[in-house]
């Protein structure tokens, strides 16, 4: 029950706090498995089901921005391009990246309000009365809060990865959706990329049989781009990888998340986590402290073990890989395995491949076959402009454009508040596991046992799709 959660909270006084570094058994003593160290008693009482929940038709959503750094001007172009689209406000700490961002609409008839008046400002943005959605694209500590803000506020929240960075910020995503019937989306890019959709559609129609094991990642050499002083906004980022688990799970995650229907169907059931040492971040921070005092308060501090490898076992028996590492030099690599009982799907290295047994890949000819027969109708339908438009390849926009159309025909979001926060809780999960030499935790429900009955996401744009764009 929520209020027996609460109360937990409380006397473990995990109340407020991240996890980071707390180090905190839950449960039982002799291990982090079980069912004493469940979330208690499951939360079985829900405000609302927000999974598969139709919002009222929006005809033109009004957007305020916040977050405008690297990620978020992206958005704010890709969104302008969006027909019933309204953007309202631009919101940066920084007055320059807000403006900068602003720039980006001079020849649309976008005149969005500015919001760069200190940490608080966007908080004005979302208590207007003309915004119907907040897209947020700030550090991961601001995720949470700001989402639960604006939903407090009548608005829907889209929130960059991940959502939340603790497991009370995932509940009180949870539990503020539910009051508040706003949507909580976790911007997860990756479930729409081009192979990734083709897969999900394949899953659907039975192409793999049975999946049993699937596998996604978040490799990318980021650190030369950690320790620049111009990166990211206050360093941020090598902040958070002072923290040791997988990180930044949900890109390799939420792909394979929609393929095994967790939360609609299935759910992830309980993780175990091993982290690697950390062989390069620290020496690094020595090595860059040596010549610069800017550098010395980075200096001698745990930073995650390079490598995290966490494997996650469904409710219905199902296994799944995810592997983290944001530091060694090799290759970029999301993974995205798919295996089943009748064939397997590969991306990474590229290109994708398609097999059906233990001979070998599909050949080029048999993979365009699979393609043309598999792609689903959103890839159909504006594929083609999402590649024009871009954002890493065209996947960002498939992701905003849905987005949208869903919102103005008053469609259930594909990304729900429970895959925002089953997804971003990974993190914090994989942080205990870690730090109890890779003992079983398991993963809350948090749809409250919903997951038997929800339907899956709709791959076949069986309603709306009707969302113009403008290039
Ligand atoms: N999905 C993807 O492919 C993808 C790619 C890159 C980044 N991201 C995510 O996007 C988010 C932003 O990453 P980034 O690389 O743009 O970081 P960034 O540091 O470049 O941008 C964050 C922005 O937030 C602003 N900010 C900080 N505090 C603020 C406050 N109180 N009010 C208003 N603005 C504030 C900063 O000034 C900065 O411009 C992160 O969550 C990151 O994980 C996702």
């Amino acid at each position: 029950m929520k209020s027996n959660r609460r109360d937990f909270l409380r006397v473990t006084g995990l109340a407020g706090i991240g996890l980071a570094g707390a180090n905190i058994i839950e449960g039982n003593a002799t291990g982090l498995s079980g069912e004493n160290s469940r979330q208690p008693s499951g939360r079985q009482a829900k405000h609302f089901n927000m999974s598969g929940y139709a919002a009222p038709k929006i005809d033109v959503v009004r957007i305020g921005f916040i977050g405008l750094g690297n990620r978020g001007p992206g958005a704010v172009s890709r969104m302008s391009k969006i027909d019933g689209v309204e953007i309202k406000a631009l919101c940066d700490i920084r007055p320059e990246k807000a403006e900068k961002a602003k720039s980006l609409l001079a020849n649309t008839s976008h005149r969005p309000d500015m919001y760069t008046a200190g940490e608080n400002d966007w908080k004005k943005v979302c208590e207007r009365k003309d915004i119907d959605l907040i897209y947020i694209a700030t550090p991961w500590s601001l995720h949470a809060p700001m989402a639960v803000y604006a939903m407090e506020h009548g608005k829907h929240a889209a929130s960059e990865v991940p959502a939340a960075v603790t497991l009370e910020e995932c509940w009180q995503l949870v539990e503020t959706s539910e009051k508040t019937k706003k949507h909580c989306m976790i911007l997860e890019n990756c479930c729409y990329d081009f192979f990734e959709l083709m897969t999900l559609n394949m899953a659907r129609q039975g192409y793999f049989g049975e999946i049993v094991h699937t596998e996604g990642a978040y490799i990318h050499a980021l650190l030369e781009s950690n320790f620049e002083k111009e990166g990211y906004y206050d360093m941020w980022r090598l902040k958070e990888n002072m923290r040791n688990g997988s990180l930044y799970p949900t890109h390799g995650l939420g792909p394979i998340a929609q393929v095994l229907d967790v939360n609609r169907g299935d759910r992830m059931d309980y993780l175990t986590s091993m982290s690697s040492n950390d062989f390069m971040m620290g020496a690094k921070a020595k090595e860059l402290a040596a010549t610069d005092s800017f550098y010395k308060p980075f200096e001698n501090k745990g930073y995650r073990g390079n490598m995290n490898t966490t494997t996650i076992r469904t409710v219905k028996g199902k296994t799944m890989m995810i592997q983290h590492d944001v530091t060694s030099p090799r290759p970029y690599s999301r993974i995205h395995l798919v295996s089943g009982t009748k064939g397997t799907a590969l991306k990474y290295p590229e290109p994708p491949r398609i097999s059906n047994g233990h001979s070998g890949w599909l050949d080029e000819t048999e993979f365009k076959a699979l393609e043309e027969k598999y792609a689903p109708p959103i890839v159909k339908r504006v594929g083609e402009l999402a590649k024009q438009i871009g954002g890493h390849g065209g996947m960002d926009f498939l992701m905003d454009w849905r987005l949208i159309d869903c919102l103005r025909n008053g469609l259930p979001l594909d990304i729900d508040v429970y895959d925002a926060a089953a997804w971003s809780a990974v993190a914090p999960l994989t942080e205990k596991s870690v730090a109890n030499r890779s003992n079983a935790v398991d993963v809350p429900d948090f749809t409250a046992g919903s997951w038997k009955t929800n339907q899956p996401v709709d791959v076949l744009l069986q309603k709306g799709g009707n969302t113009k764009v403008k290039i």
